[in-house]
C-alpha cells in the first residue's frame, strides 16, 4: 500500500487564496493605470538570470547576493550558475543595455510587476517568494526633479490603493492639523543622499575610524562589518547599539559640493510637488549600486518589517554592467505583500477610493426546469459581455437552495428563470439585500443591472 502524504508549500512560501488574490491584482492594475499617466510602459522580465549580473549590481558582499540568492549550476548557463531574481533593478539595467534602450527618444520608463526570491528568515510581512511592483528610469539626466517626480507618483499610488498618505507644508513637513494622525495610521517617506563615488569613500573611511573608537560597544556583526561594509552598521536595530551609532559621523556633513546641491534640490523639488518627507541620515539601504537620493517608506501596522517600498539613485549602474557611459538611473520597487496586508491593518481595501478598483457586481442566475438551462445559459453569458460577474449553476436546485447559496457567494442580484418566465418572457431580478423583485424583458435586464451596478 503506498503511504498517504501531505504536501505542504516550502517554508517562506505562501499560496495567495482569494479574496488577497483578487487584492493584489486591482493593486497591480492600479499600478499599471497610475504608472501609464506618468509615461511608463511594461517589461517583462526573467525569472532568472547570470548569478554574476546580480554579483555586480547589488553587490558580491551583500547579504542578498552572499546569503540569500537561490543559485544553482544548469546545463544551458554554460561556464557560471544561474540565480533566481531576488530583486530586478539589475535585470532592467542587462535588458537596458542589451536592446540598445540607450538611443530611444528621452527617458526610458519601465515598470515591471513580479515574483522575486531571497532565502531570509520568514516571519510575518517577509517571504522567501515575494512579490514587487517596481519601476526605473533611464537617461542622460540626473536631475533632481525626476528623483522628485517618482516619488509624488508612488505616494499618488499609495493614495489611490487606500493608504493614508501625509500632505506636506512648504517646508516638506507634514502639513499642520495632520500632525496627530501622520506615523499613526499614514506612510512616512524617508530620505537621504548617500553620496557619490567621489564623496562617499572619504566619507566611508571616516565613518570606519569612528567605529573603531566605538567598536566594544557594538554586537559581533556589526564589528564584522567595520571592515566588509562600514555603511551597513548604521542600519543595524539591536537597541544595544543605538547609542553609540548616534555619535558617529553623518554623510550629509561629508558630501562634495554637486552632491549636496542635488541633495537639496531635490528637497526642493519635493516641496514643489507638496510631498511630506523626513529626512534620515541612517537610511543607506542594502544594495550596493546607490549613488546621491536613497529613500523608503513605511506603513503602519506591520511589525518590525514595516518598508513596504525602497529605491534610489545608480548613477554608475549601466556603465559598471558595461553598458554607455552617462547613463543615469533612478528606481523603486513595493513591496505587494506588505502593501497588502498595510491595506488589511487599515482595513480599507483597494475599492475604497477610485473607482478602477471596484470588483464586478455578481449576478446569480437561478433556474428551475430543463427548459430553463438553455435561456439560463445564453443570459449569462450577456451579462458576461456586460462586464458582470455571474454564476451560473449547472444542476437543477430548488430556488430556496439557490437563493441561500447565492447570498453565501455575495450576489447583489439573483435572476429567476421558471416556467412562468419562460412562457412569458419576462425575467424576476431580486435584489438580495432588500428582497425586492421586479420583472423584465431579456434586453432591458441587461441594461438594467449594468446601470445600477454602475457599469
Ligand atoms: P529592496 O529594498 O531590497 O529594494 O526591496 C524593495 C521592497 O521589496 C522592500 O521595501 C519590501 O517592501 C519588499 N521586500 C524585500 N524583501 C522582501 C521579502 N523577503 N519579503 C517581502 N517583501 C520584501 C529593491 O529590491 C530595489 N531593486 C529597489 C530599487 C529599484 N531601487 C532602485 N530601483
Amino acid at each position: 500500500m503506498t503511504e498517504k502524504i501531505r504536501f505542504r508549500a516550502i517554508k517562506g512560501v505562501r499560496d495567495i487564496l482569494p479574496p488577497e488574490s483578487e487584492l493584489c491584482n486591482r493593486v497591480e492594475q492600479t499600478a499599471r493605470e497610475l504608472f501609464a499617466t506618468y509615461g511608463y510602459d511594461e517589461i517583462r522580465l526573467p525569472i532568472f538570470e547570470q548569478t554574476e549580473l546580480f554579483a555586480r549590481s547589488v553587490g558580491a558582499d551583500t547579504e542578498i547576493v552572499s546569503k540569500e540568492m537561490y543559485t544553482f549550476a544548469d546545463a544551458g548557463a554554460g561556464e557560471g550558475t544561474i540565480s533566481l531574481r531576488p530583486e530586478a533593478t539589475a535585470s532592467v539595467c542587462r535588458a537596458y543595455i542589451e536592446h540598445g534602450m540607450h538611443t530611444s527618444p528621452g527617458d526610458v520608463k519601465l515598470y515591471y510587476i513580479g515574483p522575486m526570491f531571497r532565502r531570509e528568515r520568514p516571519q510575518k510581512g517577509r517571504y522567501r517568494q515575494f512579490y514587487q511592483i517596481g519601476a526605473e528610469v533611464l537617461g542622460q539626466s540626473d536631475a533632481p526633479g525626476i528623483d522628485a517626480e517618482v516619488i509624488e507618483m508612488l505616494l499618488r499610488f499609495f493614495r489611490r490603493v487606500g493608504l493614508d498618505v501625509p500632505l506636506a507644508d512648504a517646508s516638506g513637513e507634514v502639513a499642520r492639523g495632520q500632525s496627530s494622525r501622520a506615523g499613526a495610521t499614514s506612510v512616512t517617506l524617508f530620505i537621504n543622499s548617500i553620496g557619490c563615488p567621489q564623496c562617499r569613500p572619504k566619507y566611508v573611511e571616516r565613518l570606519r575610524g569612528a567605529l573603531e573608537k566605538v567598536r566594544d560597544r557594538l554586537g559581533a556583526d556589526s564589528q564584522r562589518r567595520i571592515q566588509t561594509n562600514p555603511l551597513r552598521v548604521l542600519d543595524s536595530k539591536l537597541e544595544s547599539e543605538q547609542a553609540a551609532i548616534e555619535t558617529l559621523p553623518r554623510v550629509a556633513d561629508h558630501l562634495c559640493v554637486a552632491c549636496r546641491d542635488h541633495y537639496a534640490e531635490f528637497q526642493q523639488q519635493l516641496r514643489l510637488r507638496g510631498v511630506a518627507f523626513t529626512e534620515n541620515w541612517r537610511l543607506v539601504r542594502g544594495l550596493d549600486y546607490y549613488t546621491r537620493t536613497t529613500f523608503e517608506i513605511t506603513a503602519p501596522g506591520l511589525g518590525a518589517q514595516n518598508a513596504v517600498c525602497g529605491g534610489g539613485r545608480y548613477d554608475g549602474l549601466i556603465e559598471l554592467l558595461g553598458g554607455p557611459k552617462q547613463v543615469k538611473g533612478i528606481g523603486f520597487a513595493i513591496g505587494t505583500d506588505r502593501l497588502i496586508l498595510a491595506l488589511q491593518e487599515t482595513e480599507r481595501q483597494a475599492s475604497g477610493r477610485g473607482g478602477a478598483c471596484l470588483a464586478p457586481t455578481t449576478v446569480f442566475v437561478a433556474w428551475m426546469g430543463a427548459a430553463a438551462y438553455p435561456p439560463a445559459v445564453r443570459l449569462a453569458r450577456r451579462l458576461r459581455e456586460a462586464g458582470l460577474r455571474v454564476e451560473l449553476p449547472h444542476t437543477e436546485q430548488k430556488l430556496k437552495k439557490a437563493l441561500g447559496l447565492a447570498d453565501k457567494l455575495g450576489a447583489r442580484f439573483a435572476i429567476i428563470l421558471g416556467e412562468d418566465e419562460i412562457s412569458s418572457g419576462q425575467f424576476t431580478v431580486k435584489h438580495l439585500a432588500t428582497g425586492e423583485q421586479t420583472k423584465l424583458a431579456e434586453v432591458d435586464l441587461v441594461a438594467h443591472l449594468r446601470a445600477v451596478s454602475g457599469g
